[in-house]
């Protein structure tokens, strides 16, 4: 099958180059957008990423252009118009999940560097300053750390955090009972957020769930309370969490994504003068930890991905319902 890929870096191209035999791939740089439709031209099914953007209007474009297959290298499908989709009858398939150990390791290296300011020490001792002012971690042994979200991901991450010994509680509609044997307290969204030392964020971004973090919300939270966001970046309302930065109720926050993050994650932009004013205010912060996206960016992640994507694009040409269920999105 012919395959538009965007949002192309070396890396999805090394991996799917190694793993492809079977489908003829144009590999594209740039993002999925009205204006570059066009370069989808002849595929008959698009592979896209994060940050592109499957609107209305993209995905009409596509249809028009005989484009009937949307093959997300990523879980979360918030960024397609599914009933879009629908209408227009494309199918729209995801990696459910590729190594939910990637992102929720990741999410406790961005904890463990915040708590015991690895980042600052890191600089510091390369500039021969080896004083330890300013480094004052805490244990983590019986602090408590709220989970929101205990799918695949959230139960990676509070299976972690009960073997540092913290007590974890979780909030989620479902609960999940191996998590509740091991340990795991769920509880309502408030008393998470009034009775947690870290807040570690695995819900998908919906409707319900953009701006879960925001002024309100961080008021409810412990002074100093530390904050994690692995999942996706709206969840967070920005400049809510900058104003308690600023008056220090917040006493840490680690990022792995951004709610603006579209232009800017993903790309070197070392040369330039940065844009975006609040993730330039946000780099301000010594307690304040940012990462591009990466959490995801493991060897058996991207495996996962590149081989879960070409078996359901290769189930698509021979026969759609062979797709496996939980990659359908639409
Ligand atoms: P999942 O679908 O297995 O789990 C999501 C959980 O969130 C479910 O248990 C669901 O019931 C719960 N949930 C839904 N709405 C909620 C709400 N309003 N409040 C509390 N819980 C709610 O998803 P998975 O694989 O664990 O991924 C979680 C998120 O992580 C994804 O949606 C994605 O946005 C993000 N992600 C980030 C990556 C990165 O590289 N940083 C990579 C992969 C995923």
């Amino acid at each position: 099958m012919k395959v538009a890929l965007f949002s192309c870096r070396n890396y999805d191209r090394q991996f799917f180059e190694r793993m492809n035999t079977a489908h003829q791939i144009t590999y594209i740089e740039n993002p999925l957008n009205p204006q570059t439709v066009p370069l989808a031209a002849g595929s008959e099914a698009v592979c896209v990423f994060v940050n592109d953007h499957l609107d209305r209007p993209t995905l009409e474009a596509l249809a028009g252009l005989g484009v009937r297959l949307v093959a997300l290298r990523c879980a979360g499908f918030n960024n397609v118009d599914l009933a879009a989709a629908t209408e227009l009858n494309m199918r729209v398939v995801r990696v459910p999940a590729y190594s939910p150990h990637a992102v929720a390791e990741h999410a406790v290296a961005l904890l463990l560097t915040l708590n015991r300011k690895i980042h600052r020490a890191y600089n510091r001792i390369r500039e021969n300053n080896f004083s330890l002012e300013g480094l004052l971690g805490f244990d983590l042994y019986g602090k408590t750390i709220g989970v929101i979200g205990t799918g695949k991901i959230g139960a990676v991450f509070a299976q972690i955090m009960l073997g540092f010994g913290c007590r974890v509680i979780a909030f989620d509609q479902y609960e999940n009972e191996d998590l509740k044997t091991a340990g795991v307290g769920y509880t309502d969204l408030p008393t998470l957020l009034r009775s947690s030392d870290v807040i570690s964020l695995h819900c998908p971004l919906t409707p319900e769930t953009h701006h879960l973090i925001d002024a309100e919300a961080l008021a409810q939270t412990k002074p100093g309370v530390m904050l994690l966001n692995t999942s996706r970046g709206a969840l967070v309302d920005t400049k809510a969490v900058i104003r308690a930065l600023k008056t220090g109720h917040l006493g840490a926050l680690a990022l792995d994504v951004y709610e603006l993050e579209e232009n800017v994650f993903f790309h070197d932009l070392s040369g330039q003068a940065l844009e975006d004013d609040l993730l330039a205010r946000l780099m301000t912060f010594p307690n304040v930890l940012i990462t591009s996206h990466q959490g995801f960016f493991t060897h058996e992640a991207l495996e996962q991905i590149t081989r879960t994507t070409l078996n359901s694009i290769t189930a698509f040409e021979r026969e759609h319902s062979a797709i496996p269920a939980e990659c359908v999105v639409v």
